[in-house]
């Protein structure tokens, strides 16, 4: 299967650069790789799951207020998962994406959280779940997992390495 946006084409981009690294480059690069795993085990395509889960955070606002985060204003007016949603779609449209793929990709960020969800059951899919457990797992008490970071060599290199993966991987989906 022909990949028309690398992972090395989002993580270079300005607006990627900008609000992915606002919330965590480690963490997005980080479930990146879970999500990577946990595609192949819940077959589903490893390039969707990601571009999803690098993007899962991309919606998020500056909540900083007189040197600190302001907890009580996140939790009250968030809606990071909404503003993922659309910024991912209009990112990966503008690199060239497939229209299908950018809207399974959006909807996999809007869902990622249940905090857009009404309360009651639903069922995820299954490119959805794994973009949620992804991140679970990558949580670090104290919302610690949006201030970890590595040197930028080792993000490239860690791109580059899910590139790889996806490419070789690729051809089960094809
Ligand atoms: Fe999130
Ligand atoms: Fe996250």
């Amino acid at each position: 299967m022909l990949r028309r946006v690398l992972m090395k084409d989002i993580y270079h981009h300005p607006i990627v650069q900008k609000y992915v690294r606002r919330s965590g480059m480690a963490h997005a690069i980080a479930v990146g790789h879970y999500v990577f795993d946990l595609a192949l085990e819940y077959n589903v395509n490893p390039d969707w799951a990601v571009k999803a889960g690098f993007l899962h955070d991309i919606g998020h606002y500056d909540w900083s207020d007189h040197g600190g985060w302001n907890y009580q204003l996140y939790r009250e007016c968030d809606i990071h998962p909404i503003k993922g949603a659309e910024r991912a779609h209009k990112l990966l449209v503008r690199l060239g994406e497939d229209q299908v793929a950018a809207k399974e990709i959006s909807h996999a960020v809007l869902l990622h959280t249940d905090s857009v969800l009404p309360k009651g059951s639903y069922e995820l899919s299954h490119l959805q779940k794994v973009v949620h457990l992804a991140d679970e797992r990558d949580k670090e008490p104290g919302d610690g997992h949006h201030y970890r970071s590595i040197s930028r060599h080792w993000e490239e290199r860690l791109i580059h390495e899910l590139d790889l993966k996806i490419s070789s991987s690729l051809s089960d989906f094809a």
